[in-house]
């Protein structure tokens, strides 16, 4: 079981990476983001407890998140057993630390964060422009500059916090979408 992270700021292009990276290596793809999304399509409780951070740019409390995590990783058990690409989780150090407790219980570990580097206005175009296409409902301007700054106070902490451990992964992530998975795919296979 080969697990890997996708790991940057909102916008920068972790959902898309993650179907091509789950497609070439034959992974299963979490995304928390999308979970949530489901929840709240869906009207459950949860969907309304996070519908009412999300809306607002803010993270779902810690201890609710990783209660998320587990139940999805013992849901998907079967479909993930060659791996996962997570995207969207860990957001917070307190979720790294509970990632590995989780993982250990599968015997498993994490493999390699991919950190998708992107310039700032480049995020903002592209949420933007989703906003626009899909309605969306956090892709709104302020909405938007709440998600970065909450990003960069709680999120952006753990690049240092796996580079310690040796596994971050820096990608250039402002190029074409083919262009950043070849960067992707060279930097793994050269782990
Ligand atoms: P989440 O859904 O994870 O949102 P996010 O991190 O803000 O990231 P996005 O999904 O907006 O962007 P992405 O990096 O996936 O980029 P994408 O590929 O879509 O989380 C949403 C919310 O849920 C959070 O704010 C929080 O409230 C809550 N939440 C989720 N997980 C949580 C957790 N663990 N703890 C607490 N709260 C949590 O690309 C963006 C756009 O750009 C797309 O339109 C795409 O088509 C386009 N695009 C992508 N790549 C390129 C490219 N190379 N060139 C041009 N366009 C591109
Ligand atoms: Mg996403």
């Amino acid at each position: 079981m080969k697990n890997y992270i996708i790991f940057g700021a909102p916008g920068c292009g972790k959902g898309t990476q993650s179907q091509k990276i789950k497609e070439h290596f034959n992974i299963h793809h979490i995304s928390t983001g999308e979970v949530l999304r489901d929840h709240i399509a869906r009207g459950t409780e949860l969907g309304k407890i996070a519908d009412s951070y999300i809306s607002k740019g803010h993270l779902i409390p810690d201890d609710l998140m990783i209660r998320v995590l587990a139940h999805e990783l013992k849901e998907k058990e079967d479909e993930a057993s060659n791996g996962i690409i997570l995207d969207g989780f860990p957001r917070t150090i307190p979720q790294a630390i509970a990632l590995e407790k989780l993982l250990r219980e599968y015997n498993s570990g994490i493999e390699a964060v991919i950190g998708l580097e992107v310039d700032e206005p480049l995020l903002v175009e592209r949420m933007i422009h989703r906003g626009e296409e899909t309605g969306r409902a956090d892709d709104n301007i302020e909405t938007i500059k709440e998600r970065l700054k909450v990003y960069h106070r709680r999120t952006a902490p753990l690049k240092e916090y796996y580079e310690k451990e040796g596994k971050y992964l820096p990608i250039n992530g402002n190029g074409s979408i083919d262009e950043i998975f070849d960067h992707i795919k060279e930097a793994l296979a050269k782990k």
